[in-house]
């Protein structure tokens, strides 16, 4: 049933809904650009990894530099690839940053399946987050990974970073945990180097 009517706009009530929340994310929404990293943008990256760090509860865990950044990510054969979002000077952050947000990626490759992308980190800085940056830096990756003829794009996050999980479900990922049961292991310094004495020609 019409409720509102607006000179010759008739709205029922699913559609005033509708509007309204499309302009809310109209205001919501900010001019930003999604492109990739070069080396400059390093300390940039760094600072949010960090920022990311504080958020995952281990801020402590960051044992890289903004240098390893640039040896690593932007030599002949870098070893990871990332994005930056930026925005314009007018909607810079309170402590002056315009870069306020990255994701960073590299190819795997599925003895399964084939060719395949890893999703190690994705940052929005929490004043900027809720505009579509996130959307964005995720959806570019996700094209780079099909014109690279990836046939999965695969990431971890923490079981208690359920905003971020609502965030991965809302764009339709799936929780290889529950539906598969994998765990996440790895073999850390100690038990990288014990392992690597037991090769036989060591
Ligand atoms: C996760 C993160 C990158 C998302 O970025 P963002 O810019 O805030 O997200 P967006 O504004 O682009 O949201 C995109 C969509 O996801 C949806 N979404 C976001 N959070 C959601 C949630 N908790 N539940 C359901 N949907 C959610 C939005 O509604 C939006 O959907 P729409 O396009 O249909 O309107 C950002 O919140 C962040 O940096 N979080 C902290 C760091 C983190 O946890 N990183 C991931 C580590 S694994």
């Amino acid at each position: 049933m019409p409720y509102l009517q607006t000179g010759k706009l008739l709205f029922n009530r699913k559609s005033t809904t509708s509007v309204l929340w499309s302009v809310i994310n109209l205001i919501l929404k900010m001019d930003f650009t999604v492109r990739a990293a070069k080396p400059e943008d390093c300390k940039d990256v760094h600072r949010m990894i960090k920022e990311l760090a504080a958020y995952d509860k281990m801020p402590d865990h960051v044992q890289t530099s903004h240098e390893d950044l640039e040896k690593y990510g932007f030599s002949a054969n870098p070893a990871f690839q990332c994005l930056v979002a930026e925005v314009p000077g007018e909607h810079k952050s309170k402590e002056g940053h315009t870069t306020v947000g990255y994701i960073v990626y590299f190819y795997t490759f599925s003895t399964w399946k084939g060719r395949s992308m890893y999703l190690e980190d994705i940052y929005v800085m929490p004043e900027f987050r809720g505009k579509g940056i996130g959307k964005a830096l995720l959806s570019k990756v996700a094209a780079v990974a099909r014109e690279n003829q990836c046939v999965h794009l695969q990431l971890t996050v923490l079981d208690w970073n359920t905003p971020s999980q609502g965030f991965y479900f809302s764009n339709g990922a799936q929780d290889l945990t529950t539906i598969v049961g994998w765990r996440v292991l790895r073999f850390n310094g100690d038990a990288l180097d014990k392992l690597a004495k037991k090769d036989p020609k060591n």
